[in-house]
């Protein structure tokens, strides 16, 4: 059983896919921490309702990343942390945080990378008139999101695709993507 953390920023759709695994024990992992930089961000009432603990700052209350980041190891050791899964989580991990989980943090973006990377990867994609864009799982390292792929899974945009219809697609297969890639990690 690995435990885990999972950051994330935002609604948490995709850190309550891996919640919901690891509850029915499909996913060999137990998530011990949330760690949300937004105050008001949804995923944290997910994390309340699942009685999972979660560690909220607020960046701009620090001195600099690397003391943010000191203080979110401390958390993540004191609940022996293996892995930090990225879901949704909006801002680049430093190497304060990278050289304490070496090859053990895992990310999930909305574009076939290379392709995309960065904000508003689905919005991105419907700008270029590309005919398909992706979901892609890679370890993260110091850039933004180039680090290893693990997984990827392209998807074709219609001719009548919105943003709306298109974010719902890539959540769907990101939501099984990240744990079905999650469980090749963690049930050997
Ligand atoms: C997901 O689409 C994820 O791939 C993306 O944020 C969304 C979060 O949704 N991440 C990035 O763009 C990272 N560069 P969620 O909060 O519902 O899981």
């Amino acid at each position: 059983m690995k435990n885990i953390a999972v950051f994330a920023s935002g609604n948490g759709s995709n850190f309550q896919a891996i919640l919901d695994a690891t509850r029915s024990g499909e996913l060999n992992a137990t998530i011990q921490l949330l760690v949300c930089d937004r105050q008001n961000a949804y995923c944290i009432q997910r994390a309340e309702e699942a009685n999972i603990p979660s560690f909220v700052f607020t960046a701009k209350q620090y001195e600099s990343k690397e003391h943010y980041e000191a203080e979110v190891i401390s958390h993540l050791k004191e609940l022996n942390v293996e892995f930090i899964i990225l879901a949704g989580y909006m801002r680049l991990i430093g190497p304060t945080i990278l050289d304490a989980f070496p090859g053990k943090i895992v990310n999930i973006h909305p574009s076939f990378l290379p392709l995309f990377p960065g904000k508003d990867a689905i919005g991105q994609a419907l700008l270029a008139n590309v005919e398909s864009t992706g979901v892609t799982v890679h370890y993260v390292d110091e850039g933004m999101d180039t680090g290893p792929i693990i997984a990827q899974e392209k998807i074709i945009i219609d001719k009548d695709e919105t943003k709306e219809s298109l974010e719902k697609k890539v959540h769907d297969i990101e939501h099984v993507l990240y744990v079905d890639t999650l469980k090749k990690l963690f049930n050997q």
